[in-house]
């Protein structure tokens, strides 16, 4: 099956190539890629599934002229997990990714290696950078693809940054993924690279994504959905919204911690129930804080800024401005919009909570190093 024309230890690019359905594609993907990496030592891999047009026999067919790896899946079916498969199967010090079907210019490859010699360990063919773009699209196509991303940049703090964290295109230093189990669900398999990997520095080099001139694309709105059933599995994996249950649970519990010292206060030791409310409010946030230092953001005691007294002012200063937010969303929303005064509070609630959560995820606890949005270029 292995055909490579050079000794495995040494190859510098192992380039996976996944494909369904490319017979048309395969031999002028082969020749382009060769015309452009023929100085280097590579391996192209192409991971194809079983695909009834005979893409795989023809490829085989090649491996004798060019240093070419071809495997074929019987047993499974699908983008990501071929390409994880061929990362599995490659010996480059350097693994990358590229479509079959010539969307991606193999023309931009030496541009990509540079950017790693220069010192990245993961370069990404970017379309969203000054000299990239896209050719052929249509409005709805454009709309979807940047609403993807934008979801990806706000949520994934591994993807915080980058202009095209969506590229099916780049390039990474083996290292980037050494130890790293990458889950072959959803085709995004760049943000499994960025999130689950350990990457230092990543530059994005722009390129054009072609049009299709032959064969069909295979991706379906089925893994627009995939989509968002990876993300939303990359950000419990990265912790945010682990992060935000653990935050809520202990807000929970500051809630009881106020309303006993509240009756507590006014009917045993007999305080005014305004100074009880203050003072058990006050006594509530410093438990919040509590748990939060020594829970909710453990991971950060030891890089955020300051000392245990600043983040415990910090967090008085979020928590009143939260309550602050509370009263104004229950007033507007009972005054203003006309809503049951109950269901502005459950409003306000969640608002508070929100920006509580938020303020001190990026103030109070910041990480001052070791901070994983530091990394993109
Ligand atoms: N082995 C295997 N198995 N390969 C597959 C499968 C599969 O089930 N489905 C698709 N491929 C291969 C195709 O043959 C092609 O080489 C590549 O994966 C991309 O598939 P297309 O069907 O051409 O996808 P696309 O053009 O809609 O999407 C591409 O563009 C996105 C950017 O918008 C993909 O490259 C994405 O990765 C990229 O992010
Ligand atoms: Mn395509």
């Amino acid at each position: 099956m292995v055909m490579a024309s050079q000794s495995a230890s040494n190859i510098e690019l192992s380039l996976i190539a996944p494909t369904y359905n490319e017979i048309e594609n395969i031999v002028p993907l082969v020749e382009r890629v060769h015309e452009v990496l023929s100085q280097y030592r590579y391996e192209l891999v192409i991971v194809d599934d079983n695909s009834p047009d005979g893409t795989a026999d023809l490829a085989r067919t090649l491996s004798e002229k060019y240093p070419l790896k071809v495997i074929v899946r019987t047993e499974e079916r699908g983008l990501a997990s071929a390409v994880v498969r061929g990362f599995n199967e490659a010996s480059g010090r350097v693994l990358g990714v590229i479509d079959a079907d010539l969307q991606h210019p193999p023309e931009a490859i030496p541009d990509l290696l540079k950017a790693i010699d220069a010192g990245a360990d993961v370069v990404i063919a970017s379309r969203y950078i000054p000299g990239g773009g896209v050719e052929g699209w249509s409005i709805k196509r454009k709309i979807i693809s940047q609403g993807a991303k934008l979801i990806a940049n706000l949520l994934l703090s591994s993807a915080r940054g980058i202009r095209d964290p969506l590229s099916g295109f780049f390039l990474f230093r083996k290292e980037v993924i050494d130890g790293v189990a990458l889950a072959p669900t959803g085709y995004k398999i760049i943000l499994e690279v960025l999130a689950k990997g350990h990457p230092t520095q990543v530059t994005e080099v722009p390129y054009m994504f072609r049009d299709r001139e032959r064969g069909e694309s295979n991706l379906t709105f089925k893994e627009e959905l995939n989509y968002l059933k990876h993300l939303g599995r990359l950000i419990w994996y990265e912790g945010l919204l682990k992060r935000f249950i653990k935050f809520c649970v202990v807000g929970a519990s500051g809630t009881f911690v106020y309303m006993g010292l509240l009756a507590l206060l006014t009917e045993v030791a007999g305080l005014f129930y305004i100074l009880s409310a203050v003072l058990g409010y006050e006594i509530s946030i410093l438990n919040n804080y509590t748990w939060n230092e020594l829970w909710t953001f453990r991971d950060r005691r030891t890089i955020s800024g300051g000392s245990v007294l600043t983040r415990a002012i910090k967090f008085n200063v979020v928590s009143l401005f939260g309550l602050g937010i509370h009263a104004a969303v229950l007033a507007f929303f009972t005054e203003v919009v006309g809503l049951f005064y109950i269901l502005s509070a459950v409003i306000a609630i969640i608002g508070a909570m929100t920006w509580n959560f938020l303020a001190n995820l990026k103030w109070t606890w910041r990480p001052t190093s070791d901070d994983p949005s530091n990394v993109v270029s």
